[in-house]
């Protein structure tokens, strides 16, 4: 297609490609001095980040980047020399924010001649998109995908040598690119890629079109990069990938995600692991065996079950039956009795009815979610399910929806209240963002807690106990 990389593929990249890329880094670097000198200030960037974990630990990568070449963080976007947006398109409303937000960019370009706008991510791999920016969005300077995000000072560098708009996506994965510089949002916690991509091809989701083909990185490459981490002060990890438990099938390794997080609770020195997200079709009982005897491995699994009708479930594509996702808690919470559980559910699939509503509300009470994410289907363009019948209009869905969260809120509330009274390790992770004399932190099970404490214990874990709750939150004090 025109203006793609000629025959829309990845080149093969590896550990050398970095070093070509360094050169860029440095060149885009020397350009920054000399505007240093000349302007009296640093040039300043801004990243808004959408989406999931996945994105935001892109992010960070993007983040480690722009500062080799010399950038310092803007204090609001409007006022940044570069900004980038690293996108999502799992909903719709998660572009139409891109969109709005692009909207006001242009008057703000329009006032800062040095303003250059990049965009990347999930959203730029749908061809409709790039056309749209291409027409629309003429203010845009670099639009990238998710395959190609190492490359980043390259397409700075060309943007500024060609004076003109730079588009470069790829329609496939190249090899993994190790080693990227990054910066964590965290001292203490870090996520870690273990693979990247989804196979599973569930007939509402745009993932597998935009994140490309299931691969995983080896446990050389991970278990290294865990040790850097916990040597550089980390104490949490968050393993990432789309279905972490099919980890390992395209490895020439004899491994999989059990085995893996086994070698990964031997590191010394890490103090808490977590994983997501886990499908429900590939748990194994190894894995199972794993977290249960693993003391580091956190007591929580997010194990998305999305609907509780059989008939939505095989339309879906989920490969699992209601009955075979309640077995399968059991079977969790039998052999980790505190495991928490966590989960996300689709409502307004197309030919959804109220009863396979019952059955979804069913699933909530039976299984006593400790949260969910409840979402409101949205059409995403090109998948399986965006041509089927039925399609429910958003409005009439919200009776639905508003069906389930009154079922899951009173669960969720009970589950947070059995915690009152009791007194847990907290890593501390910030200040609260609406009380100041608050720290939030996350429980090993991943709840979140407010608790009055200096702001010296951040980064530390504390000893909380538990006095109150809301739905969303604990409340407690340091003992
Ligand atoms: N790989 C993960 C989820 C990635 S997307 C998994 O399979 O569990 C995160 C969540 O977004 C999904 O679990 C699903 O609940 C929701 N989602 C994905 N596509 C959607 C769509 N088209 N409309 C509404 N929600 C969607
Ligand atoms: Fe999407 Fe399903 Fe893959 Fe999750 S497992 S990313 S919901 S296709
Ligand atoms: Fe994540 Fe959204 Fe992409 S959920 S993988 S950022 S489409």
């Amino acid at each position: 297609m025109n203006g793609y990389n000629s025959d829309g593929k990845a080149p093969n990249v590896s550990r050398e490609e970095l070093e070509r890329q360094k050169v860029f880094i440095n060149k885009i670097k020397d350009l920054n001095d000399e505007f240093e000198k000349e302007n009296n200030r640093k040039k300043t960037m801004f990243i808004s980040t959408f989406g999931c974990q996945m994105n935001a630990h892109d992010s960070e990568k993007i983040d480690g980047m722009l500062k080799q070449m010399g950038f310092v963080d803007a204090d609001c976007e409007k006022n940044a020399d570069f900004i980038i947006y690293n996108t999502c398109c799992v909903r719709e409303n998660a572009e139409n924010k891109v969109y709005g937000n692009l909207g006001y960019l242009k008057h703000a370009k329009a006032s800062n001649p040095f303003m250059k706008i990049a965009l990347c991510g999930c959203m730029m791999q749908e061809n409709d998109v790039v056309e749209t920016i291409r027409k629309k969005y003429r203010h845009v300077d670099i639009v990238f995908g998710t395959f190609n995000l190492y490359k980043l000072p390259e397409l700075i560098f060309t943007n500024i040598e060609t004076d003109g708009p730079v588009f470069d996506i790829w329609k496939e994965h190249g090899e993994i690119v190790e080693d990227l510089p990054s910066i964590r949002k965290y001292k203490f916690k870090s996520s870690v890629n273990i693979m990247f991509g989804c196979d599973n091809f569930c007939s509402y989701c745009i993932v597998p079109y935009v994140r490309g083909r299931e691969r995983s990185r080896s446990s050389f490459d991970i278990l290294n990069e865990i040790r850097a981490l916990v040597k550089d002060g980390v104490r949490e990890v968050t393993l990432l990938g789309q279905n972490v438990n099919s980890y390992g099938k395209n490895l020439d390794e004899n491994i999989n995600f059990a085995k893996l997080l086994r070698m990964v609770n031997n590191i010394d020195g890490i103090e808490r692991i977590r994983f997501m997200t886990s499908h429900p079709k590939d748990l194994s009982d190894e894995l199972i065996s794993v977290m249960a005897e693993c003391d580091r491995v956190c007591g929580h699994i997010h194990l998305p079950f999305q609907s509780g009708s059989d008939r939505i479930l095989e339309k879906m594509n989920r490969k699992y039956t209601k009955e075979k996702y309640l077995e399968l808690v059991s079977k969790i919470k039998e052999k980790i009795p505190n495991i928490a559980i966590t989960t996300d559910i689709i409502v307004g699939f197309p030919g959804e009815t109220a009863n396979d509503v019952d059955e979804t509300i069913d699933v909530i009470e039976k299984v006593k979610f400790n949260g969910a994410f409840t979402f409101i289907y949205s059409k995403r363009t090109g998948t399986p399910a965006a041509a089927m019948e039925n399609q429910i209009p958003e409005d009439d869905v919200k009776k639905q929806f508003n069906r389930v969260i009154n079922a899951l809120n009173p669960v969720v509330y009970e589950k947070n209240k059995s915690h009152i009274g009791k007194v847990y390790k907290v890593l501390a992770e910030d200040v609260s963002g609406s009380d100041e004399r608050f720290i939030t932190g996350r429980l090993e099970d991943n709840s979140l807690v407010h608790f009055e404490a200096d702001k010296g214990v951040i980064g530390n874990i504390a000893e909380v106990e538990i006095i109150d709750c809301k739905t969303f939150y604990l409340i407690g004090k340091s003992v």
